[in-house]
């Protein structure tokens, strides 16, 4: 088997999608301070990224999530790996993640923190891959809609590889003859 990375969104895109969202961000929570989740470790670039242009009192953390495992498909069970530390009751929380697939981790995510009571829970989401769907899951901020592909770059990995990418693309693998 032979894989390679083919371009699907390019750097600057991304930079001004992700301008764009932080925009947006900014529009609805101004005086808020809300609390930006990202979730671990996919959705770390797309963070910092989105912070970065994001200029008004927020407060960030992680939580990471175990259902990919090194598989190409969700296995459908998800386990916390690393809670967030700060304190979110009452708080209006946005989850930051790089991308949705089946919305399963999405899904648990949510329930999980609205045990914590926080005032309000918002999804920021760079990538959707809608087509893969098996649980419906709200997305508020959304970067770009992308085909049934294995994405790649820009924080998402393929067996741990492929995560420093500075563009987003996916692998296709070919058999060798
Ligand atoms: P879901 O629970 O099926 O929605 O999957 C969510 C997580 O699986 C994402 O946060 C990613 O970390 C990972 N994932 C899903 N699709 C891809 C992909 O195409 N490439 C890399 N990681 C993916
Ligand atoms: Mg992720």
């Amino acid at each position: 088997m032979v894989t390679s990375a083919r371009l699907l969104i390019s750097q600057n895109k991304i930079q001004e999608r992700v301008r764009e969202l932080a925009r947006e961000v900014k529009k609805d929570y101004l005086n808020k301070k809300p609390v930006l989740v990202g979730v671990l470790n996919g959705a770390f670039i797309f963070m910092a990224d989105l912070i970065r242009f994001l200029d008004m009192p927020a407060e960030f953390d992680f939580i990471a999530v175990a259902s990919y495992g090194a598989k190409k498909n969700s296995s459908g069970k998800v386990n916390l790996l690393k809670d967030i530390s700060l304190d979110i009751k009452n708080r209006n929380v946005i989850i930051v993640e790089d991308i949705i697939d089946t919305g399963i981790s999405t899904d648990f995510i949510i329930n999980y923190l609205k045990q914590k009571s926080p005032k309000s829970i918002r999804f920021c989401v760079l990538l959707n891959k809608r087509e893969r769907r098996k649980v419906p899951v709200q997305i508020d901020y959304c970067g770009f809609e992308v085909p049934n592909k294995f994405i790649i770059g820009y924080g998402l990995d393929y067996n741990g590889q492929y995560r420093n990418l500075p563009y987003v693309g996916y692998i296709e693998t070919k058999k060798l003859k």
